[in-house]
Parts: C-alpha cells; structure tokens; sequence
C-alpha cells in the first residue's frame, strides 16, 4: 500500500487499480501543492465527516473521476442527492469491497455540513480502517482521544495516520497516549500546520511518540508498507 500525503488530512491511497483519496481537502488548503484538476484514476474517496476542510473537493472529484464515495449514512445522502455514487456505513460496520475492507470507527468531534442554505446534519464523525492484502491503515478523521481507541489494538494497525494539531482534536500529548492504546506499527502525524490555531512540532510528537516508529511525511511525499 502506497499512501501519500496532500496536507491537513488529505492522503492519496494507492494499491494496484485502487486509487483513493481520504478527506480531500485541496482547494483552499494552506498546505496542498496539487492541482485539484490533476488527481486522475481516483476510484474511491472516503469522507470522514463533513466540515470543509474533510469533506473539500469531494463532490468535484468524484464527478471528474466517477469514484465512489464511502462516508457515513448522512453524509452519503447528501451526496447522492448531488448525483454522487455513494457507499454508505456507519461507526462499527464492516464491508468487504471488491478491494479490500473497510471499517468504520468512531471519532469524538462534530461533522455538520456548512451550504449555502445553512448548516446541513453529517451525522457522526468517523475514522477508517483499511485493509488491503493483508496491510491495515488506519486514519482517524478528527478526534480528541477516546478510550474507544484501546480497541483498535486488537486490530493489528500497520500505520495509524493520527491528528496532532490540538485545538479542534487531540494535541501531540493526546496523540501520543492515542498510539499507546492503538499499538500500531508506524504513526503518521496529520491535521497540524495548516492554520495558525492548529499549529504543532511533529519532531515534537516523534521524541514524544515511544510506542511507534514515527514517519513525518512532507506534503505530497509517500510512505509504502
Ligand atoms: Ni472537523
Ligand atoms: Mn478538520
């Protein structure tokens, strides 16, 4: 599995066809270096609940590439209702797709969506597992750290993609005691640096960070497990 990061929480997904985007976030996005126009191939786009900076440039993404989106019950039928392909789970399902499987777990945060018309219900906040040959990576949407996490040991994580940035999800000392629940071989650090209120030291978090390697990936670097 090759995972590249976009900046926020925005990660390309890559194994064999399978090409997916994570909270694409582009547009707008402090950090990004890619043209939205550019992402080609995209096959599926997960949505882990549905402020801007998460849910991005999903509706203009999946219309370009005709990808599926998979994102909680709500925020599917909202986007259905824009003529979107969508796969709807909630927090605990499991499915297996023809790629791999996909599990949904909870984030504590909010996930309304701001239109035009006003603030629209995304239901629940959610985090992903995925599994692909065997590889699991976890990414955790936005989140504080929950105790729910001491169970996502139990699921093997090879890489947990983690937020760091604090003011809206867990800081780096949350974030740390987060890897010492989850156990996963490799923690990536997101969701720092894009606004000065979510400023954060992911050096800071790796000295810190005990229970795992950490990777620090610079935006639209790759890690590959
Ligand atoms: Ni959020
Ligand atoms: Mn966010």
């Amino acid at each position: 599995m090759k995972i590249t990061y976009l900046g926020h929480a925005a990660f390309l997904v890559e194994e064999g066809d399978f090409k997916a985007i994570i909270d694409p976030f582009i547009t707008g996005n402090p950090l990004a270096k890619t043209d939205v126009n550019s992402i080609k191939g995209l096959t599926h786009i997960f949505v882990s609940h549905g402020h801007g900076d998460h849910l991005g440039d999903t509706v203009e993404l999946a219309k370009a590439n005709d990808a599926l989106v998979i994102s909680n019950a709500e925020i599917c039928g909202y986007l259905s209702g824009k003529g979107l392909k969508t796969h709807a789970m909630h927090i605990g399902g499991r499915h297996k797709f023809d790629f791999g499987t996909v599990k949904f777990t909870p984030a504590l945060h909010g996930s309304g969506i701001s239109t035009d018309e006003g603030t629209v219900d995304g239901g629940n906040p959610c985090g992903f597992v995925i599994e692909i040959g065997g590889k699991k990576l976890y990414h955790a949407g936005d989140t504080g750290l929950t105790m729910d996490m001491k169970l996502l040991e139990e699921e093997n994580i090879d890489v947990a993609l983690l937020p760091i940035g604090g003011n809206y999800t867990m800081d780096i000392d949350d974030a740390v005691r987060a890897v010492d629940f989850i156990k996963p071989k490799v923690t990536i650090p997101m969701h720092y640096d894009t606004f000065p209120v979510i400023k954060a030291d992911p050096e800071e978090f790796k000295a810190k960070n005990k229970a795992s390697e950490t990777v620090i990936l610079a935006v639209n670097e790759s890690y590959e497990f």
